[in-house]
């Protein structure tokens, strides 16, 4: 396999590496995953994440598996380790068929795979630079713009979606200012994309989840930006929790809100949001925080707690769809990603 290098993902001399984002911001960890077995658990416990990076990482994983146990029963078994290493980001599946596919078709040709893997990789900086490119066009000059989760070069191979098209505006001279979401319960705006924001000198105020419609309320935010784990045929779709509550304040503020996903996100075969499949996590993650500044627990030890890692957003709560072929309504979907 080629070298290739990304933010938080690389492969060097064959081997690959992930940047613990667990341990962001305070600690920059590179660990290595020599197995689908490691790559499985590193998912599952998101020392990487985001729904478009999860896919190159597994399919990278599974293209170095291949490389030394070229047998398509077991490659096909490590597949299934990592499909089912998180459900709801089908980036993760629709990367895992590819590379399945080519196999098939090639009599399982290791260098095929590889190379199916490394064009995964490449698409996803061009597809983030395209999304970019379209929705930093919507940002006024001078706008508040907000943000939930880390959408950014640590949820993707290039520059990201959401956070890809706000570095845009702010790389094309718009003066914007972003407004951060903590995004609890495992931080990853308070942690991840405040530390993204300040590397590209991006002005910013980190802000608790709570207090998002306060602001809307005071009209200090002029257009909101996420990401998706998953868009069902008809529109809805599926985000890190708490981007439903924003959606619906949202609409009831007249702030438009918009979804940044490439088609490695679109899921032609799940008509609508009900369908989509949505991971719970641990209790421990409601019941504390643990990262590069400790663990702390603030519940009695064995609270009940209630914790899905994402939520669904009805279409009719989006006001555009920033893709990678432009920007589209709900309605417009399918055809967009036709091919
Ligand atoms: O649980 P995570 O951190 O993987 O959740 C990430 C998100 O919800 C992102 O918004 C989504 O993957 C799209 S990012 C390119």
């Amino acid at each position: 396999m080629k070298d290739l290098e990304s933010m938080s993902l690389k492969v060097e001399n064959g081997k690959l590496f992930v940047l613990d984002q667990q341990m962001l911001p305070h600690q920059e960890d590179w660990i290595e995953s020599k197995t689908p077995e490691e790559m499985s658990k590193i998912i599952l416990d998101l020392k990487t994440r985001g729904a478009p990076l999860i896919g190159v990482s597994a399919v990278l994983s599974l293209a170095l598996y291949a490389e030394k146990e070229p047998h398509p029963e077991k490659i096909m078994a490590k597949a299934e380790l990592l499909r089912s290493s998180r459900p709801t980001a089908v980036n993760l599946m629709n990367a895992i068929d590819r590379v399945l596919e080519v196999g098939q078709k090639t009599q399982w040709d290791t260098l095929e795979i590889t190379k199916e893997a490394e064009n995964i990789f490449e698409e996803d900086v061009e597809l983030c630079e395209k999304m970019a490119t379209i929705g930093s066009q919507l940002i006024k000059p001078n706008e508040n713009v907000l943000t939930h989760c880390n959408t950014g070069g640590l949820a993707t191979v290039g520059r990201g979606t959401a956070l890809g098209v706000i570095s845009k505006a702010y790389e094309n001279q718009k003066g914007i200012h972003v407004y951060v979401d903590e995004t609890r319960p495992l931080l990853q705006g308070g942690r991840l994309t405040t530390w993204e924001l300040e590397s590209l000198g991006i002005p910013y105020t980190l802000i608790c989840d709570n207090m998002a419609g306060q602001l809307m309320s005071v009209g200090k935010i002029d257009r909101i930006f996420v990401g998706a784990d998953r868009i069902a045929a008809n529109g809805d779709f599926a985000n890190k929790i708490g981007t439903y509550s924003l959606a619906v304040n949202a609409k009831f503020h007249k702030v438009p809100f918009y979804v940044v996903a490439p088609f490695t996100t679109f899921d032609k075969n799940c008509p609508n949001g009900k369908e989509i499949p949505i991971e719970q996590r641990e209790p421990d993650e409601v019941r504390g925080v643990k990262g590069s500044f400790g663990k702390v627990v603030w519940s009695p030890k064995n609270a009940e707690t209630y914790n899905p890692a994402f939520d669904v957003t009805p279409e009719s709560l989006v006001s555009g769809y920033v893709l990678d072929k432009g920007l589209f309504k709900a309605s417009e979907l399918s055809k967009a990603f036709e091919n």
